[in-house]
This record gives C-alpha cells, structure tokens and sequence, in this order.
C-alpha cells in the first residue's frame, strides 16, 4: 500500500496570486508546474504493481521507472568520489577559494551515505566496500591538503596562499571532524585556531569573517561551531555574542545577515545553532521564529524556500529543516505547557518525497530543483536535510525503501553525530592550548 503524498490526486495547493500576476508569482507557477511533473510519474505508474524499481531499456540510455522514490546510491557514489579526486574543471575556477568547502561537502555527503550496517540497515555490500575504501584512501590526502591551507596566524584559507577567512575554516574543521579519525584530529592546531578566532572576535560580540573582513552571521556561527567542536570555547571569546545575535531577528521572525536586513534560512540557522550552543535559544523570540520557519516549507512541493515569496530549493532542507530539530530540542527542555510531539515540527515525509523526486540528478548528485544542474553545495545539503528528516528521536520515518536510509547529522554543526562524539571525547583531555 502506498503512502505517498504526491499520489493524493487532489493536491489544490497550489500559490495563490489573489489574480495578481508579478514576476515572482510566474516563477513560482513555473516551479509547481515543474515539480508537479516530477511528481507525475509517480501518479502515473502508481497503479503497477511492480517491485522496486523496473529499469526499461529506450533508446540507448536507461530510463529508471521508480514505484516508490529510492535514493540513487550508487550514482551518488560515483558522482562524489569523482569529486574527491579529479581536479577542478577551469569552469570551475570561481571555487579554487573554496577548497575546504567542497572537501567538506564531498566528505560529508559520503559519510552520510555510508556506515549503513551501524543502522540495522539492509547494505548493498559491493557499495559499503566502496565507501569504507573511498574514505581510508581519502582521509590522509584530505588531512595533508587542509595542512597546506592552515596559516601560521591560525585558520584556514580557501587554498594554500590564500588569506585565512571564518567560513573556509569551518569547512575544514568539519571535514576533518567528519573523518573521525585521530590523524585527522592531531592535525588541528587549537591554539593557532583560538588566536585567529580572537582575533577576529569584534568588541560588540560579532565576528569579521577574515582579517578587516565583513561582519555578518555567519561569522559568529563559524566561530561558534569551531570552537565548540574543537572544545576551545570560553565565556571572554563569545561575550556579548548572544546579545549581537538576537539583534539579528527581523519583525518576520527569521534572522538576517546582520541588523535590520531581510530574515533568510541561510543566516536564520546560523543564528539558531549558534544561541543553541551558547544555550541562549531562550533570548530569542522562539514563537515567532517558528511560525517564520515552518511557513517556508510550501504545500505543493514539500521543500522549503529560503524567504518569503521566494522559491524552493534542496539547499534549505538542511539550512531551514534542521532548525527545527534545534527548536524542538529548545521547547523540550524549557519548562513551557506546549511540550512538542515526538515528530520535528514539520511534514517530514514531504520534504523527502521533494528532495527524491524533484532533486535526483540520473547520474547522481542533488540539484537545488527541477531543471537545475547538479552540485556539491546542493548534493551536500540536499542528502543532509534529507537525513534531518528522516531520524527524530529514537524514531525512523523513511520515505521509500530502507536502503534510503542516511547516517544521522548533528543539526547544529552538520557533521555525522557519531564524529561530533568522537571529536568532543578527544579533545575533552587535552592540553595543547
Ligand atoms: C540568497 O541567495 C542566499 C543568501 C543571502 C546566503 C544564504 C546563507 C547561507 C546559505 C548560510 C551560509 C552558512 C555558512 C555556515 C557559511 P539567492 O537570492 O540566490 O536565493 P533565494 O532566492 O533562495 O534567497
Ligand atoms: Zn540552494
């Protein structure tokens, strides 16, 4: 028996322009009308009682018909490990500053698809032995890498040479925290990583990404994030932070990138996984955050937008789902009457059902939506919301077959959560500062 919600026939959730027609509302018509296709091809073939998956031969390339949506692993796979270790195409120049990023999005996104069998999950072996080689063969060429772009003033750059910035740091960190390995954690210097982070810490809590850098969020969440996972946080390094960080949230509900400017999903999980860490979520406006948050998840196609009026894309089923287990963990914790249901405050299966049938590239990868090309960003965030709604507490909702299963993330630093484990255990001795 199906469950699907994109086989309900009767949907009628389409945006309603009131019959004022902008440029934005045709943006969003085209959206619905392309996801509503995606959709389609499971309405259509709903009613054949097939296993799995029938794979037709047609002209010459293979058209994969699913009956239920199944995540491509093995296209997956392939598409990542390419990544890892092909050199950048010259298309792709704008992202030699950003090196540590794709390390992280390509490691992350294999940690995520690996290490099946801890989950009780039925493994194909031949992919469980892929990912196990890929990452032992990667992990010394990634420490080794991310060696050449730490700087002597502490931090790391977007490449060897390159100026230390907050965000490629974090990047970097993370990768290396998703290695779970000890090497990999040996090879971070804590008290170079603290001075940077100290130096770029701002008298009004904030922090400039780089040396006479801008200031926005997203700083203050690198640093955080950093600090807390390397455990060199202390109460001096991130005085007056939560104050800077409130100021941040907008009439709308969300936070924007500094005071005053449009909430967005991208900053508003930052600045929530931030006051999470400095167990400040309290000083916020929590009632209106989540009402902002839950409304960017859109009817019809089940992803979530990352402001209002704007479209949906794969990259917010992390940004924006994971702040809601972030809020549930809150309202769980705070002595309030409305004590949340065991599920996060969001259709779950939805967002699922968006990112596995609107957001799989063929050839592996994850695309921001329909007619889009694939990318590691997206693969990256894509595969991370669709763990986010996968794992609630002690508890599975998976849409489509078992082997869809993913690794559970840590919603506030987006790193496996067995690796968070790991790291905060290793570090919680040492006293190399
Ligand atoms: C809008 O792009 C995108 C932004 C304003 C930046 C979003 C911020 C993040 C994704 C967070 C970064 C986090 C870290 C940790 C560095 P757009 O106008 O193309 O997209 P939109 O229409 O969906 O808003
Ligand atoms: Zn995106």
């Amino acid at each position: 028996m199906l469950h699907l919600r994109c086989l309900q026939t009767q949907l009628q959730l389409a945006f309603d322009d009131d019959g004022l027609v902008t440029s934005s509302s045709r943006d969003q018509a085209d959206v619905e009308h392309n996801v509503e296709k995606c959709y389609n091809r499971f309405r259509n073939i709903s009613h054949i009682d097939f296993e799995y998956e029938i794979t037709v031969l047609y002209t010459g390339f293979q058209l994969f018909i699913h009956r239920i949506p199944k995540l491509l692993r093995t296209q997956n796979l392939q598409y990542l490990q390419k990544g890892l270790f092909t050199p950048l195409q010259r298309k792709f120049e704008s992202l030699d500053a950003s090196k540590p990023w794709l390390t992280y999005w390509i490691s992350h996104s294999l940690a995520l698809l690996g290490d099946q069998s801890s989950l009780g999950v039925e493994i194909n072996l031949k992919n469980q032995y892929l990912i196990s080689c890929i990452i032992v063969h990667a992990s010394k060429r990634i420490i080794n890498f991310l060696l050449t772009c730490n700087n002597d003033g502490g931090g790391y750059g977007g490449g060897p040479g390159q100026m230390s910035h907050l965000a490629t740091t974090y990047a970097a960190i993370n990768a290396l925290v998703t290695l779970e390995n000890e090497d990999a954690l040996r090879s971070i210097n804590r008290k170079s990583l603290l001075q940077f982070l100290s130096r770029m810490k701002q008298e009004d809590g904030s922090f400039t990404m780089h040396d006479d850098g801008e200031c926005d969020i997203r700083g203050v969440y690198c640093a955080i994030s950093v600090a807390y996972l390397c455990g060199i946080q202390s109460e001096q390094l991130f005085k007056n932070t939560g104050t800077w960080i409130v100021s941040c949230q907008t009439y709308e509900g969300g936070f924007g990138a500094v005071p005053g400017s449009e909430a967005h999903g991208g900053y508003t999980f930052c600045a929530v996984a931030a006051l999470m860490l400095l167990g400040l979520m309290h000083t916020c406006d929590v009632d209106s955050l989540l009402r902002w948050v839950v409304n960017k998840q859109y009817s019809l196609e089940g992803g979530f937008a990352g402001r209002t009026n704007k479209l949906v894309d794969a990259c917010y089923s992390f940004w924006q789902g994971a702040v809601l287990p972030i809020i549930h963990a809150f309202l769980c914790s705070s002595q309030r009457d409305t004590t949340p249901v065991d599920t996060w405050l969001f259709n779950q299966e939805a967002l699922q059902e968006y990112i596995l049938c609107c957001c799989q590239d063929v050839n592996g990868g994850i695309i921001d939506k329909p007619e889009k090309q694939r990318d590691y960003y997206h693969t990256c965030y894509g595969l991370s919301g669709l763990s986010i709604a996968q794992h609630t507490l002690g508890k599975e909702i998976v849409v489509g077959p078992n082997q869809n299963t993913l690794v559970p993330t840590h919603p506030v630093f987006n790193v496996k959560l067995e690796a968070v484990k790991f790291a905060q255990h290793f570090f919680s001795d040492k006293s190399d500062l």
